[in-house]
């Protein structure tokens, strides 16, 4: 990939949450050195915009517990970087501004029950705090993401109804959340879904503040993409490597693989300004810190095209 093109305006727009959703649920406790050193290698690939961490309760998710010095760390490494940081209250987001993070998402479920397992409150308690968080955080100047989690299917209550889902967005919305991401926790939808969905979202809500974040466990993540980018969609959460998963949601697998959106969109003709070698550094580096082979449904085919001078695979 040329300079020009890495430097070229994106078609897409994708948020690596690899470093968030990624490490949130690894068994192996992650060094803060690491964790920058992820989002720098994530930043040298292309990617602008990162979830970097969360600013959730170190007892419920260990692995964040060093939230502050992530977020300052990865600033200074990384000053162009978009860095988002996931923040469930009005705690978190206090937590995230003292450390200077200037953009955080909120994390409401469309389902009591996955409410109550996540943040430990109900469906309504879970929409009121979150529209006090993102009006907070307004008012801070900060950039503002709104998650709608288990919006086609929920562990605990089945598959969750479009209604439910648009009122939600919608109030986020009207709360102040920037973009809405519409989530797919578990993996569980079918690209005829998501079409259908995220259009409807579309028209209710600016299609230009929507994106999506998928889950990979039945090996959908990419046709969901595509079906997504068929209805108007053009922000994608991803995460390198492939890793993820929600603690609190069982028979969550990793996320959609950022090697296989990139892949699929510049295939298709559509720019991502990200290297798809720079991110196979990436999944490298991933693999040495969780000591095990990680990657998509690409990664072998993308690992042959490398060539040993290290020529662009994109
Ligand atoms: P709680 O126990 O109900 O909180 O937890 P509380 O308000 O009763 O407070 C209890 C203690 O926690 C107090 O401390 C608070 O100060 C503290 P104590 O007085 O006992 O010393 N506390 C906090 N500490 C640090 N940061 C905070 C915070 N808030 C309260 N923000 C809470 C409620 C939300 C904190 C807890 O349930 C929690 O942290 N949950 C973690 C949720 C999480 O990280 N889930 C995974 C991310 S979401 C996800 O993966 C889905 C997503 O990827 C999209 C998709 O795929 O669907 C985004
Ligand atoms: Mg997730």
């Amino acid at each position: 990939m040329s300079d020009a093109q890495r430097h070229a305006t994106p078609d897409i727009v994708i948020t690596d949450v690899a470093p968030r959703d990624g490490l949130q649920n690894q068994a192996v406790a992650i060094s803060t050195d690491a964790k920058v050193e992820l989002i720098r290698l994530l930043a040298r690939a292309g990617v602008r915009s990162v979830e970097a961490t969360s600013f959730v309760s170190p007892k419920a998710v260990p692995q964040m517990a060093d939230a502050a010095d992530v977020v300052q760390r990865a600033a200074a490494q990384c000053p162009d970087l978009r860095l988002s940081t996931l923040v469930p209250n009005l705690k978190g987001l206090e937590r995230a501004h003292s450390a200077g993070a200037t953009e955080i998402a909120v994390v409401l479920s469309a389902t009591e029950t996955m409410n109550q397992r996540n943040i430990n409150m109900g469906l309504d308690a879970a929409t009121d705090v979150s529209e006090q968080t993102l009006v907070r955080a307004r008012e801070l100047g900060l950039r503002t993401r709104a998650y709608v989690a288990v919006a086609f299917d929920c562990p605990f209550e089945g598959p969750v109804d479009l209604d439910t889902v648009l009122r939600l967005a919608c109030r986020m919305r009207d709360a102040g959340a920037e973009e809405i991401v519409i989530a797919d926790t578990i993996g569980a939808a079918a690209p005829a879904a998501v079409k259908s969905r995220m259009a409807a979202l579309a028209q209710a809500l600016d299609p230009g503040t929507l994106a999506v974040h998928l889950h990979d466990t039945r090996g959908l993540g990419v046709a969901n993409a595509w079906a997504a980018l068929e209805a108007g969609v053009r922000r994608f959460d991803a995460s390198v490597g492939g890793i993820g998963g929600c603690p609190f949601a069982p028979g969550a697998a990793g996320n959609l693989a950022t090697e296989d959106l990139v892949l699929m969109a510049e295939q298709c003709g559509l720019r991502t300004g990200i290297s798809l070698d720079g991110l196979l550094d990436a999944v490298t580096f991933a693999e040495s810190l969780l000591d095990r082979p990680l990657g998509g449904r690409s990664i072998a085919w993308l690992r042959r095209q490398q060539n040993p001078r290290g020529k662009s695979c994109t």
